[in-house]
């Protein structure tokens, strides 16, 4: 069969299905799941095309005691008449009953067996009349939450708990299928010691709190379908800041006046990305500063983008990030990747559209210079994967049999961008601008691949035109490796004053005078593009004009640390100490710390040492990565 008759025949399955599961419920059609063979999930047990989830209503007590959530889900399901069971994934959470929701006859379940990453199908058996089903459960001990105790938050007086779903976590807390391309509506109540606050990443659903004996419990409904790794919480001591119309900062009350200040271009930044990308479609954006243990920069939760604290630097140096997480908005909320195959699509579509926000915000020179170290990492993360024949480099990859997060590399990211400037250095902005805001539109709240964005592409660009097909190289840049013959390279006077610093130092004199006028990006050029060969002298040279072991800049710490772990300079082993314990960013302190447990005879003691010390403070989800390395 073609693509398009597998298309065709499983969209008249589905309608069929449609019409005997009966009116949907949340404002809008739920977008029917894809039947390519591209858009098959190995990293979920769901079969959506027999049964499955259409929305998730939680109702959650949260017990930091237990360190755990405990109470129901309540599953709306849209089926075939022939159906006898819907699989779920479970990783770890415990279940205590289901029942059918309309009826309340128990229904039988069990958990199949799965893998170490994927953990277990959960298959539940339906009579013929059921449509909604209710779990009664608590969740794993670890997986998507973190929770933690006072001494580890900023104000040290009031727990934490926060969520991290993308990208196969939320099956350790949330009883559905937890697939990208499985979208669904969703809605919670959730229970909190009455000192605590719980936000969610979607609209709040009460003016107020209801107070309970000792609680007060929140509700939040998602009117529109999601992928499932967008279901977000946080409970803590949390307080809000308005920025704009519709722009808020969460964070600790000691963290929400530098958070503020670091996010006040966050409106504009909105403003901007709505003139280029189409309407923003979630309503409100706000974002929440979480405590240090956070493992990303941000993660992109509808409606609430949830952001570390390592980027606030006191001079919005590192705002790029909220560019991007905005982006996610349209890319990767909108149009979703159908499964982590096809991550690129979420991750390089907004990478790209996030240095067209920053071009808008601070400027062409900021976002050439952007690009130009978003080149470089690329060039590095080409070598890391195998170089350019690793199977790894392309953006389609296949991620069959291993872990989704092993397609979480700088190809997705920088590659993904690259293939979008190309397409737009070829047919120019406004064609490139009208396709991309084309494609959200066209894809809004449903799940794409890659076949499906070249399909847009030739049919919207291309238009049959042979020579531009052929100066494209489409299939090459998603399908093959490495990087194509037609990349547009970095502008080379990007960084002009830089790179010729870089040749100084080399030669022996640093740009001691020259660094103080630097931005951040200056600055990061020069350390990432000095030799990886320092001596001792020449890092000590490095040090004592720059400060580099007491700056405040997380970014420009992490490029010095590198620097100085490869060179196994020891005056810096302090500050690398106080850096590792003190956040838990995986971009941070996984190569770090891996770069340290390899060196056997001088990094692996050290790794020992902080590893001990910092585990705790680190989310499930790197310590499972870190733990391998038989430091503990
Ligand atoms: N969605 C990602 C984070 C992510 C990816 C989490 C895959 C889990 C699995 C987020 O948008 C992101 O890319 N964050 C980056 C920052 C960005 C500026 C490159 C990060 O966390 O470093
Ligand atoms: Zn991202």
């Amino acid at each position: 069969m073609t693509r398009l008759a597998i298309l065709l025949a499983s969209a008249v399955a589905l309608s069929a299905c449609q019409s005997l599961s009966g009116p949907v419920t949340g404002a809008r059609q739920i977008a029917p799941v894809l039947a390519t063979a591209d858009a098959v999930d190995p990293h979920s047990f769901a079969r959506p095309l027999e049964a499955r989830v259409t929305n998730v209503a939680l109702d959650l007590a949260v017990d930091f005691a237990a360190r755990q959530v405990a109470g129901s889900a309540t599953l709306d399901i849209q089926r075939q008449a022939s159906a006898r069971e819907i699989v779920l994934d479970s990783k770890g959470y415990q279940v205590s009953r289901v029942v059918d929701a309309d009826s309340n006859a128990p229904l039988a379940y069990n958990f199949g067996t799965g893998t170490e990453a994927l953990g277990r199908p959960l298959s539940i058996a339906l009579a013929p009349t059921t449509r909604r089903i209710r779990i009664d459960y608590r969740s794993a001990g670890d997986g998507s939450l973190q929770w933690l105790q006072p001494s580890q938050t900023a104000g040290k007086r009031q727990p934490y708990l926060f969520s991290q779903g993308q990208s196969i976590f939320n099956r350790s807390w949330i009883p559905t299928q937890d697939s990208p391309g499985i979208r669904q509506t969703w809605e919670a109540r959730i229970t909190v010691p009455e000192a605590l606050t719980a936000v969610m990443s979607a609209p709040s659903a009460s003016a107020r709190p209801l107070a309970g004996p000792g609680t007060r419990t929140f509700t939040y409904r998602m009117a529109e379908p999601v992928a499932p790794y967008l279901i977000a919480i946080a409970v803590g001591d949390l307080k809000f800041q308005p920025l704009g119309a519709r722009t808020g900062v969460w964070a600790e009350p000691v963290t929400l006046p530098a958070a503020a200040r670091e996010l006040e271009d966050t409106e504009k930044m909105v403003e901007t990305a709505e003139r280029l990308f189409g309407k923003y479609r979630w309503g409100r954006y706000d974002m929440i500063v979480l405590p240090p243990s956070f493992p990303f920069g941000g993660m992109e939760n509808p409606t609430l983008t949830f952001l570390t604290p390592t980027f606030i630097a006191g001079d919005k140096s590192l705002t790029s990030l909220i560019a991007h997480e905005l982006a996610h908005s349209w890319s990767g909320n909108l149009a979703t990747n159908a499964t982590w195959a096809d991550f690129w699509l979420n991750e390089g579509t907004t990478t790209y559209a996030e240095r067209r926000i920053v071009e808008e915000v601070y400027g062409p020179k900021v976002a050439r210079q952007q690009v130009a170290l978003g080149i470089d990492a690329l060039e590095s993360a080409i070598q890391d994967n195998g170089g350019p024949t690793g199977a790894d480099t392309r953006l389609a990859i296949d991620l069959r049999g291993r872990h989704p997060d092993d397609g979480l590399t700088d190809i997705a990211y920088e590659k993904g961008s690259a293939f979008l400037r190309m397409v737009e250095a070829n047919v120019g902005r406004q064609r490139f601008d009208t396709f991309l805001r084309g494609w959200f539109d066209r894809h809004a709240f449903q799940p794409v691949t890659s076949a499906m964005f070249l399909a847009d592409l030739r049919r919207e660009l291309v238009r049959g035109d042979a020579a531009l097909e052929q100066r494209l190289q489409l299939d090459r840049w998603v399908y093959g490796t490495g990087i194509p013959t037609n990349t547009i390279a970095a502008d080379p006077q990007a960084f002009a004053e830089v790179d010729a610093a870089v040749a100084a130092a080399a030669r022996g004199t640093l740009p001691s005078a020259a660094w103080t006028g630097w931005t951040t990006d200056e600055r990061l050029r020069f350390l990432t593009r000095l030799p990886r060969k320092q001596s001792p002298a020449q890092l000590d040279a490095l040090e004592r004009s720059f400060g580099l072991n007491e700056t405040g800049n997380n970014e420009v710490l992490f490029a010095w640390l590198t620097l100085a772990v490869a060179n196994r300079y020891q005056p810096a082993v302090p500050a690398l100490e106080r850096f590792l314990t003190a956040q838990g960013r995986r971009k941070f302190v996984r190569p770090l710390i891996k770069t340290l447990a390899e060196d056997r005879s001088w990094g692996r003691p050290i790794a020992v040492r902080v590893y001990r010390q910092a585990r705790p403070l680190y989310h499930p989800l790197v310590t499972a990565e870190l733990d391998k390395l038989g430091l503990n």
